[in-house]
């Protein structure tokens, strides 16, 4: 069957059966291989894409349920790897094997659109569904931190410029 799917902001056709897990058109028809395979049945995370900008277990998701939906792999969460996640990850080095990191960040990314500035119950209860076997939640916990404190401030830096912006064009 024909599906039409946007992926990462393009648009592809893939011919699977309706029912084939998004993860795999993911994986094994587009190619992109940062999303993982873990469990299966929903019950680790590994596997997380945002469809319409919500967190979702790809591997649980059929591919019919995405056609018309944006879809958001780790590979696209920004175009050069800049994302406030993505650079705090780095800065506190959270990996360990790295396999269920990018579900990590793909539920972080969907956490902080809702709560800018999550507290510790917000993370607890927007992660706890990720499930990490080299133990990294106390980085992942700090990194999602840092990430909303830099893009708070980059917020900032942009409403400021905007401001000076706006004032000396009315000079
Ligand atoms: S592979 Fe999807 S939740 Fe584990
Ligand atoms: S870093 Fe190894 S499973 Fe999370």
């Amino acid at each position: 069957m024909a599906i039409e799917l946007t992926v990462n902001g393009r648009s592809t056709t893939v011919n699977v059966p309706s029912d084939t897990p998004l993860l795999w058109v993911i994986r094994d028809v587009l190619n992109l291989h940062g999303t993982k395979y873990g469990c299966g049945i929903g019950q680790c995370g590994a596997c997380t894409v945002h469809l319409g900008g919500q967190a979702v277990r790809s591997c649980l998701t059929p591919v019919s349920a995405a056609a018309n939906a944006q879809i958001t792999t780790i590979e696209g969460l920004s175009p050069d790897g800049s994302h406030p996640l993505q650079k705090a990850w780095l800065e506190i080095d959270v990996p360990q094997c790295g396999y269920c990191q990018a579900g990590q960040i793909m539920s972080a990314a969907a956490l902080l659109t809702k709560h800018p500035n999550p507290t510790d119950r917000d993370i607890d209860d927007a992660m706890n569904g990720n499930l990490c076997r080299c133990g990294t939640y106390v980085r992942i916990r700090e990194a999602i931190h840092k990430a909303a404190s830099m893009q708070s401030q980059h917020q900032r830096a942009g409403a400021a410029n905007h401001a000076a912006g706006t004032a000396e064009g009315g000079l």
